[in-house]
């Protein structure tokens, strides 16, 4: 059907006026009509787009909430890592921060943009000539899920930018306002559902469904604040970084300020303390971030925090509640951890019924005791804790907490084993102790077994279907399906997320076990130095000491751990079932690993950052074209090296075929 041309300029311009409206009511605040106006217009267009449905664009205001649920979500490698931020808790820490960077900057001068902390879930989002064609989580920093069809609910986000740009990547925070965080949790609770403990969580949680028709019900929003790569070259600096952010469409909090000095940037935290409850997220400190994008390139960044931005955390809020009951909760190591039942107390948002009380001679140092009416703190995602007891309140009967002989999980002794502070339980076979280890096994940083956190854990311990490590290995997906809250889908996944567990780094693996003081860093370097898994099992303590930061706590504990014919019998349970960790040669380098790259030819981005692309994920750039080049990227108007790459029969790729294969890895 011959669409008429008025028709097309027509949809064209309602298309023009709703953006403007967007822009207005979510970026400036400053709304020109009203919602049924507003409302009035999208029906319009609605109505010309079904009457053309050719017509219908991927950035049309109409197009938010399409297509049928997803079956999973693809994974998304970062074109340079999603790093977390170092926190501060004091100016103190603050002014060290600063003479850190001072003894890199050097005697230049350098100024500061402090902005609000957003307390939601970071997302990175990609443009391409204009439009929205990517978002994606965070996940481990390295690679991020695409969340595209859910992000594009959201009403604050633009499909389209004001400018069109051929390439733009921003990132920002996805948060759910204090408003829409307590209407979701009372429908919850009418419908008997689990609530969710904080905002963060929410918009996590809701972000991350599969059906974007739910995700649009759950009203989340988001603020930007940062330009990693843009077609016209990055400003210079955070300030304007912030500017163009709006300029382009993006919504902004308001809560920044360029500053000159620490001293400006203390001022705004003490007269921002309270400011931020007003605003319609969550909130619990402010970033302070070196302006100049030269300076902060020099800064550069550690493995995990870039050097040149700190978040500063305010003092944490803390509440008055009673303790209800103490309970003893048995970690993975056996460790028995009083915990208090609270009567249930809101603090920041969240609803809070338990909080922990460390270990058995801090509770008696704090003299707590069951009635007691105690303060208790929330402070950023670390658990409750009570800090102190209001004596006053303290009921006269009231007598000091004993600790219980026994686990009472499964009766076993609870001992203090030499000058340790924790009491365990001594039962190798204690339940509780099996059920953490296999959660710790399964963890994200350890084997990211998908679908085996703590809720199916326990559902699956308690059906008797696991009750080690190694009975992981023997589930079967006829053991899932038909069990409350697994359908076919989700048992054919946790199934296949078991079988990729088989072969992983060892490092992971190696963290897995969860060896008592062994954490990531330490796996690491074990595990670089064994190299296989059969190595490990047959370090000594000699060798250990040897490497660096391991010392003869840690060591002992290995060994000890190493040795042990349960743990002996363990591995070789495991490797008979087909697990088979690797050891990666050198650090992982990223999905370029071992590919040379040259480019000709205009890129969507500058020269500049196309290299820093393809080095952060593992890839190296040559200066000239020759036989171990592994692909020509090809931009407009391409210099004489295309021909001569055709001739050498070198793969030529363009730079949507470059985006892919970061995407797929080489
Ligand atoms: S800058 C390298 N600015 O806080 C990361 N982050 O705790 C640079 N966040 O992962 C981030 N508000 O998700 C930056 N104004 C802000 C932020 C912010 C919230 C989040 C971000 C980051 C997390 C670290």
């Amino acid at each position: 059907m011959d669409i008429p041309a008025y028709v097309r300029k027509k949809v064209e311009e309602l298309r023009k006026e709703i953006l403007r409206h967007e822009y207005l009511y979510y970026v400036l605040n400053k709304p020109e009509i009203t919602d049924e106006e507003f409302d009035k217009l999208m029906r319009e267009l609605q109505s010309w787009e079904k009457k053309y449905p050719e017509l219908i664009t991927q950035d049309s205001p109409t197009q938010r909430v399409g297509g049928a649920p997803l079956e999973g979500f693809e994974k998304v490698t970062h074109s340079i890592p999603m790093l977390s931020l170092e926190n501060a808790y004091s100016f103190e820490e603050l002014k060290e921060w600063e003479e850190r960077a001072g003894k890199i900057i050097l005697d230049e001068v350098w100024t500061y943009v402090a902005e609000l902390k957003i307390d939601g879930l970071s997302i990175s989002l990609l443009y391409e000539n204009g439009i929205l064609v990517r978002g994606a989580t965070r996940g481990d920093g390295i690679t991020g899920e695409n969340v595209t069809q859910n992000i594009k609910t959201i009403k604050v986000i633009p499909l389209r930018l004001r400018e069109n740009l051929k390439y733009l990547e921003v990132r920002g925070e996805v948060y759910m306002p204090w408003e829409a965080f307590t209407k979701l949790n009372q429908e919850r609770e009418k419908e008997g559902e689990a609530l969710f403990a904080n905002p963060r969580n929410a918009a996590s949680g809701s972000l991350r469904l599969l059906d974007p028709k739910i995700t649009a019900k759950r009203n989340l929003k988001a603020y930007f604040y940062n330009i990693v790569s843009m077609d016209a070259g990055v400003p210079e600096t955070q300030k304007d970084i912030l500017i163009k952010l709006k300029e382009l469409g993006f919504p902004v909090n308001p809560l920044w300020e360029h500053l000159k000095n620490l001293k400006e940037v203390e001022e705004f935290i003490e007269k921002n303390k309270e400011k931020r409850f007003d605003m319609d997220c969550e909130s619990d400190g402010i970033v302070i971030k070196i302006n100049e994008r030269k300076f902060q390139e020099r800064l550069g960044t550690t493995a995990k925090f870039p050097r040149w931005c700190i978040a500063y955390k305010y003092p944490s809020e803390a509440k008055e509640t009673k303790i209800k009951d103490i309970i003893i909760q048995i970690g993975r190591t056996g460790t028995a951890t009083p915990v208090a039942i609270l009567e249930p107390v809101q603090i920041k948002g969240s609803t809070i019924q338990r909080a922990t009380l460390h270990n058995y001679e801090d509770l008696k140092r704090k003299d707590i005791r069951i009635g007691d009416t105690v303060l208790v703190e929330k402070g950023g995602d670390v658990i409750p804790k009570v800090v102190g007891v209001v004596i006053e309140k303290r009921e006269k009967e009231s007598k000091p907490f004993l600790m219980p002989e026994n686990c009472p999980e499964c009766g076993g002794k609870l001992l203090r084993i030499g000058d340790e502070v924790a009491f365990r339980c001594t039962n190798p076979s204690c339940p509780a102790i099996a059920q953490e280890s296999i959660i710790h096994y399964a963890k994200r940083d350890a084997l990211n077994i998908e679908g085996l956190g703590e809720k199916s854990v326990s559902q699956l311990f308690e059906k008797g279907l696991i009750k080690d490590i190694v009975s992981i290995y023997k589930l079967k997906k006829e053991d899932l399906v038909g069990l409350p809250l697994w359908g076919e889908k989700k048992a054919q996944n946790l199934i296949e997320a078991i079988e990729k567990s088989k072969k992983a780094p060892l490092h992971k693996f190696i963290f897995g076990l969860g060896i008592r003081y062994v954490g990531e860093k330490a796996a690491k370097t074990i595990a670089e130095y064994s190299k296989s898994l059969d190595k490990f099992m047959n370090l000594t303590k000699e060798e250990l000491l040897q490497l660096p930061e391991i010392g003869e706590t840690m060591a002992e504990s290995i060994i000890s751990f190493i040795k042990s014919p349960e743990v002996i019998k363990l591995i070789e349970e495991l490797k008979s079932l087909g697990v088979e960790p690797y050891c990666e040669e050198e650090e992982k380098k990223g999905p370029l690993e071992n590919l040379t790259f040259l480019i000709t030819g205009k890129l969507p981005i500058s020269r500049e950052e196309a290299k820093n692309i393809i080095e952060k994920n593992g890839g190296r750039v040559l200066s000239a074209i020759s036989k171990n080049l592994s692909y020509l990227i090809v931009g407009e108007d391409p210099g004489s090296k295309l021909k001569k790459a055709k001739e050498l029969g070198i793969n030529i790729i363009n730079w949507e075929e470059f985006l892919k294969l970061l995407q797929k890895g080489g």
